[in-house]
């Protein structure tokens, strides 16, 4: 068998002739790709703007900039994510306060974030960031109620779930992550383990004019040509750098390929979910398996994980047959960068305790049926040795 990864891109001759088509155009970066695929992007995803950036931890920075975030402003989200979740508050020179997961979704516990809110007086926290961890989604009609009671704002870092949802209550009616109808602002990565590939990308969802507009100036050095924000006007040549900006722009190639994995992403989508069902029905009763990912309603599926004893021999053990799962995550607050704040081992129980058994499996769409079986098999025959 050759070897099998947890992830993996999937490039395809149209991939290869939409980036090859833009190599011979004009615009190698800000051409018209760019606005084709956030256009598509946000059609795909059911919002109102979307700003394509370099990776998903530029949007996060930039939507920490976009909401003003300052030094000593509190900021909470989850330990179980990747670094840049809580980085990007730092960036700025927040707070980053971390609560506890739930044990069952691995998803930031809204009693835990409740519970902080309301221990301390009004304005502490800032705002929230959850995380749509491993592509499902966090519920958040009810992290926008609890945010509205505590003047909060909320970034959805849905990097793991474009085409993931939550159902509404009481329609029912499906949410997409980064839908803009609950968070200020969502990010996504376009990173090759992704659901969507473009290398290094980036993408900033929301509904709210004001800051997309933000967003755009910031990407761009804080630079502007529109006219009507001009405080003079030299000539064509003219532009004003009216605030602290970066330069976090995609290219038109990367665009590119991002539209063109954009045309495949339901198909994908599917493919992950018929993993996921499989994974679900071959672990459901297995002694050795404490938790998994399951089979759930609106699961984007960028991981599969199961929780079991002895993880490092089972790790170990699949690597020995050239299935190579990965640990996702090492609890952020443990990390030395965050232990220097104060944070260590104990302050996050259900976080440390699922990443003491956590694996994720190999979860992606062109993982065929013999694959995935030989990945079950190998388990079962790790526990049964
Ligand atoms: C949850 C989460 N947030 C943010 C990021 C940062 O995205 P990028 O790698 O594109 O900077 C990642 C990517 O690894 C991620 O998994």
């Amino acid at each position: 068998m050759k070897p099998i990864p947890y992830g993996k891109q999937n490039i395809i001759q149209q991939d290869i002739d939409a980036v090859t088509e833009v190599l011979k155009s004009n615009f190698l970066t800000q051409g018209p790709k760019i606005i084709e695929f956030e256009n598509a992007f946000a059609q795909y995803i059911g919002v109102k703007y979307a700003v394509a950036v370099s990776n998903g931890t530029a949007a996060l920075h930039l939507c920490t900039l976009a909401l003003g975030v300052k030094f000593g402003d509190k900021v909470i989200t989850t330990p179980m994510t990747f670094a840049a979740s809580a980085n990007c508050v730092r960036f700025v020179g927040g707070e980053v306060i971390f609560a506890d997961i739930d044990p069952l979704t691995y998803l930031l516990d809204i009693n835990k974030v409740e519970k902080l809110l309301e221990s301390s007086p009004p304005g502490i926290y800032k705002g929230i960031i959850p995380v749509d961890f491993a592509g499902r989604s966090v519920n958040l009609e009810a992290f926008r109620k609890l945010a509205d009671k505590h003047d909060c704002w909320i970034i959805e870092d849905a990097c793991h779930a474009p085409g993931g949802y939550f159902n509404k209550d009481e329609s029912k009616q499906k949410q997409f992550c980064g839908n803009g109808n609950y968070a200020d602002l969502a990010i996504f990565s376009f990173h090759p383990v992704k659901h969507i590939a473009s290398g290094e990308g980036g993408m900033i969802t929301t509904n709210n004019k004001d800051l997309y507009e933000k967003l755009l100036i910031l990407r761009t050095h804080g630079i502007t040509k529109d006219p009507q924000l001009l405080h003079e006007n030299h000539g064509g040549w003219y532009y004003e750098m009216q605030e602290l900006g970066y330069n976090y722009r995609l290219t038109d190639f990367q665009a590119a390929l991002g539209i063109s994995q954009l045309q495949r992403a339901d198909e994908g989508l599917q493919r992950r979910q018929e993993i996921a069902e499989n994974y679900q029905k071959e672990f459901e009763g297995k002694p050795f398996i404490k938790g998994q990912s399951g089979f759930v309603d609106g699961h984007a599926y960028h991981l599969y994980v199961i929780e079991v004893d002895d993880r490092i021999g089972l790790y170990n053990y699949l690597r020995e047959k050239n299935i190579f799962a990965q640990v996702h995550y090492i609890p952020v607050h443990l990390m030395p960068y965050y232990k220097q704040f104060g944070w260590k081992e104990g302050d996050m129980p259900n976080a440390e305790n699922y990443y003491n058994h956590c694996l994720s499996l190999p979860m992606y769409p062109t993982l065929s049926d013999k694959e995935q079986s030989y990945v079950i098999q190998t388990i079962f025959e790790f526990y049964n040795k």
